[in-house]
This record gives structure tokens, sequence and C-alpha cells, in this order.
């Protein structure tokens, strides 16, 4: 007989409990250090909008996190960084953290969420490109990589997308 083990997958908002977790699934995801720091720094100068874990049968395996833009009259959070251990990925887990992500977003009045990253991994999320919209970065990165994805009715206003300081210690 087989036995048949149920997975479950929690999206949960994260609780200090979950910081050595989250350390080691950025750690994993990205094979280094860098933004595992940078979200360790984020959250000790209090700059997290939300940060959400992914949870399989209890074992913290994903984690993403929000932070908001500067410089805009609107709510728009940044996407970054984004993170699944290796031996979990492309199973769907990624997707179900953003999908979350943007459920708590918009019930917390955000007008967007703003990424810099694959363009053909994230349109399936309703990330358009951010040229669309006039929007640009500081950041040195081709412009087909800047995306917007629209949680309220108020289109996003053009202008450069300020990223928390933070960032600039691990601008591309
Ligand atoms: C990006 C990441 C968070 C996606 O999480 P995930 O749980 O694997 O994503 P999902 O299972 O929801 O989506 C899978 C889809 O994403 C795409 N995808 C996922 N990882 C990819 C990768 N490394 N390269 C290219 N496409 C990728 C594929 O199109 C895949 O679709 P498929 O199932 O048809 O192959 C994960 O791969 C990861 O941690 N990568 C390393 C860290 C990173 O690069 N983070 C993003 C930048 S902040």
């Amino acid at each position: 007989m087989t036995d048949i083990v149920a997975t479950e997958l929690s999206i949960r908002v994260e609780i200090p409990g979950n910081i050595p977790a989250v350390r080691e699934v950025n750690e994993r995801a990205f094979g280094r250090e860098t933004e595992a720091a940078l979200v360790d720094t984020l959250r000790a100068n209090g700059k997290f909008a939300l940060s959400l874990v992914a949870a399989l049968n209890e074992q913290i395996v994903g984690h993403i996190l929000f932070t908001d833009l500067l410089g805009s009259a609107q709510r728009l959070a940044a996407l970054a960084p984004m993170a699944v251990l290796p031996d979990h990925q492309r199973a769907g887990i990624g997707s179900a953290l953003i999908r979350t992500g943007f459920e708590y977003l918009r019930e917390q009045g955000y007008d967007a969420v703003v990424v810099l990253g694959h363009k053909d991994y994230y349109p399936r999320f309703g990330f358009v490109p951010g040229a669309n919209f006039g929007i640009t970065t500081p950041f040195d990165v081709p412009p087909e990589y800047l995306l917007v994805a629209q949680l309220s009715v108020r289109p996003v206003a053009p202008g450069k997308m300020l990223y928390q300081p933070e960032f600039e210690a691990v601008a591309p």
C-alpha cells in the first residue's frame, strides 16, 4: 500500500520566529548572502510593507518582500526580493506568494506593485512594461525588466520609482 503524505502550502505574514528560516531561504535560493542581508537590514530599519512566508508542512520554503516606493503621491510597493528553496522551485510556491501578496496589498490600499524582473515570468500575474506608464528607476537595468502591476483603478502616474535607500547597496 502506498502512503499518501498530504502536503499543505500556507502563505502567512512573517513572524519573528521565521527570521532564521527566511534568511536561509534567501541564501539558498540566491546562492549568496546579499539578498538575505538586505532583508535583515530592511527589517531592522522598519522598511517592510509586507513580508510573507510560504510554509509547506510547517517548513518555511519560500519568502517574498514588498517595500514602499518613495517619491510618489500614490501608494506603490516594490516586490523584492522573492525566493523559494531550490528543491521546491517550479511547484507554484512563488506564484502563490505573489498572488497572496497582491491580495494583502490591495486590501491595504496600494495602487500598484513594481518589480525589476524577468519579462517571461511576471506578466502571468498582471505585470506589464513600466514604459506603458512612463515610469523609470534609478537602476541601470534594461527597460524591459521594469514591470508594473496595477492593484487599484488609479493608473500609475509617470515618474521615477525610488526604492528604499537600503537597495542602493545591492543595486544592479
Ligand atoms: C523566482 C522564484 C522565486 C520562482 O519561484 P517558483 O516557486 O519556482 O515559481 P513558480 O513555481 O510559481 O513558477 C514557475 C515558473 O516560473 C518560471 N521560473 C521559475 N524559476 C525560474 C528560473 N530560475 N528561470 C526562469 N524561469 C523561472 C518558469 O517559467 C516556471 O514556469 P514552468 O513551471 O512553466 O517552468 C524561484 O525560482 C527562485 O527562488 N529563484 C532564485 C531567486 C530569484 O531569482 N528570485 C527572483 C528575483 S528577486
